[in-house]
């Protein structure tokens, strides 16, 4: 059967209440701020492309498989010759330190005590060598500007730091248009003294107490730590901008330059098209991940789904990763038909943390992970790697 490490949350809380990923949104809007709820909740522009993901599973089905002895079933997967608990681990995710109390330790921790993967994001506000030390197994994800020297500076960072995996997200050379979050008074850098936001946190005092006023206070002067070789500019900022660097000029002459300077396992995010992951294989990364940023960048792409379809149709010799609109267990198991060989799950489990801190976490991974089990068993699978056997057809 799976396996399950970690304890379920207490009675009480509130992430407990919640029977499926989708049900954490209504417990963290009630403690978010608005503006942080709706960075975390929504996406780019009118949010096509999320909802594209989003119905691109349901619009998919699998014909099941009766009377197979499915009791020995396992969720147990392994990728880069590591074995995880289950097919799935959590997305990075920046910022998460505003949302949830020591938000990247919080889901780093609930990772690696459950078995599964976390990526750790290079818009976070823990310094990296604080996360990889809590959770030894953690990867890491940065956002690279087009320049040699902050390149080389952040990976060779990264490397002392102990990651044993780095991502290189390539899906945001500009910034897009957050217009709901916006709309809801979300700025970065946050101005001190905006007076809306202020009011925002005053009247949300669980979160003003346990994320931005714990540590005596130390929300206040939380930093985006880990975009370049050493600590980035702060959160809250009357002037400063967040200094991205030339991110519109990373390509894939930087990724040959990471490749021959990293030695550990290397990932290339945000891959949409079948020629994209052909240069990828060819630049010598070790496995791509299909992704869309959850529909938070470009908005008027195809769904995730139907780029991992067409991309695993031509077929590539590296592992091929997916993200995006995973909500259910049965989601995961229509990614891995699609050709995935491993699932990230993200918004789901930075408002689990949100709404519950690391068993909030616990929670939500303990939830996917009996879902996957349940329909591997009512699909007739004992492996989440049998799932090519069962005839997916798109409704
Ligand atoms: C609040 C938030 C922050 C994110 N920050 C990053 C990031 O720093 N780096 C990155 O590569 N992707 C980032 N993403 C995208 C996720 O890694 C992932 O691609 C996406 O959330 C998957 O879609 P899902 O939320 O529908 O599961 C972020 C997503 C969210 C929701």
């Amino acid at each position: 059967m799976y396996a399950v490490t970690t304890k379920p949350p207490a009675r009480g809380d509130a992430a407990r209440r919640a029977a499926n990923l989708a049900e954490f949104e209504q417990h963290a809007r009630r403690i978010l701020p608005p503006a942080l709820f709706h960075y975390v909740a929504g996406a780019s522009e009118d949010g096509a492309v999320h909802e594209r993901n989003l119905r691109a599973f349901r619009e998919r089905a699998f014909v099941p498989n009766v009377l197979v002895d499915v009791s020995g079933r396992s969720t147990a997967t392994s990728l880069f010759g590591k074995d995880y608990a289950a097919p799935f681990g959590i997305a990075p995710m920046g910022f998460s330190r505003m949302i949830a109390r020591d938000g990247d330790i919080t889901l780093a921790r609930a990772a690696e005590a459950a078995g599964v993967p976390f990526i750790l994001s290079g818009a976070s506000l823990t310094a990296m060598e604080a996360v990889q030390k809590a959770a030894p197994s953690s990867w890491f994800q940065a956002y690279l500007p087009g320049e040699d020297d902050r390149i080389n500076g952040l990976v060779d960072r990264v490397a002392a730091a102990g990651f044993g995996t780095l991502v290189l997200t390539a899906d945001t050379a500009v910034h897009p248009l957050h217009e709901r979050a916006a709309r809801h008074g979300f700025v970065s850098p946050v101005r001190k003294g905006d007076l809306r936001l202020a009011w925002q946190g005053a009247s949300h005092p669980r979160w003003l107490w346990q994320v931005l006023l714990s540590d005596g206070m130390a929300g206040l002067g939380y930093r985006f730590e880990n975009m370049d070789a050493s600590a980035g500019p702060p959160v809250l900022s009357s002037t400063l901008v967040r200094d991205i660097g030339r991110r519109d000029a990373f390509s894939w002459r930087h990724v040959e330059l990471v490749r021959k300077r990293w030695t550990g396992k290397l990932l290339i995010k945000g891959i949409m098209s079948a020629a994209d992951a052909a240069a990828a294989e060819k630049a010598g990364v070790d496995g791509v991940i299909i992704s869309n940023h959850g529909g938070r960048q470009i908005d008027c792409s195809i769904a995730a789904l139907d780029a991992l379809c067409r991309i695993t149709d031509r077929g590539l010799a590296i592992p091929v990763l997916y993200d995006g609109g995973v909500r259910r267990g049965s989601d995961v198991l229509k990614a891995l038909k699609a050709g995935a060989d491993f699932v990230f799950v993200g918004r789901p489990m930075l408002l689990a943390a949100a709404a519950g801190g690391t068993r909030g976490v616990a929670h939500a991974i303990d939830l996917l992970t009996r879902e996957v089990s349940m329909n591997m068993a009512l699909l007739g699978i004992n492996s989440p790697g049998e799932i090519g056997n069962v005839e997916m057809i798109r409704e």
